[in-house]
């Protein structure tokens, strides 16, 4: 029941962000609220960050890893809390991505918890540097 109220909760912010007025026509007019919306998304990926393994509508963890094609070895010395926060969307490494080399800079923007921050800053080495951007501060605080 508290799962169903939660996703009750989540629905009704998602469905404030988004204000859209039927016409007479037929037509969806919607008004996109940003800032509700962004601080929706923060409130979501905050709960990524504190409480990974309460379960989400999207995959996390390693099991998303394993999903996404991420070699195992690349995982090897990343904390566990940061792997089980990872909720990307794509693998940036996977072959045909392009190879990241010693050396190079990296930013990451949406890095989360910072699992590939610090798969790409063993790409790229001591000689490298790596910086993480994200808007949710608790993500921020976790990496
Ligand atoms: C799908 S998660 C991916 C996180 C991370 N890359 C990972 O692999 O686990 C998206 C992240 O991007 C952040 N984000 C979304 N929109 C952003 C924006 N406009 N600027 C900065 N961060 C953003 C969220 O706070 C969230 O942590």
């Amino acid at each position: 029941m508290a799962t169903k109220a939660t996703k009750a909760t989540k629905a009704t912010k998602a469905t404030k962000a988004t204000k859209a007025t039927k016409a007479t026509t037929g037509r969806v007019d919607s008004t996109l609220d940003v800032e509700e919306l962004r601080q929706a998304i923060r409130e979501e990926y905050a709960t990524v960050a504190r409480t990974p393994e309460q379960g989400f509508h999207f995959h996390t963890g390693r099991p998303l890893a394993n999903l996404l094609g991420y070699d195992d070895a690349w995982l090897d010395g990343i904390p566990e809390g940061t792997v089980a926060s990872f909720a990307g969307t794509g693998n940036p490494f996977r072959p045909g991505m392009g190879v990241l080399l010693p050396g190079e800079s990296v930013v990451d923007v949406g890095c989360g918890a910072g699992f590939d921050s610090l798969i790409a800053a063993r790409m790229v080495g001591a000689e490298g540097s790596v910086v993480g951007v994200d808007m949710t501060p608790a993500m921020l605080a976790k990496a």
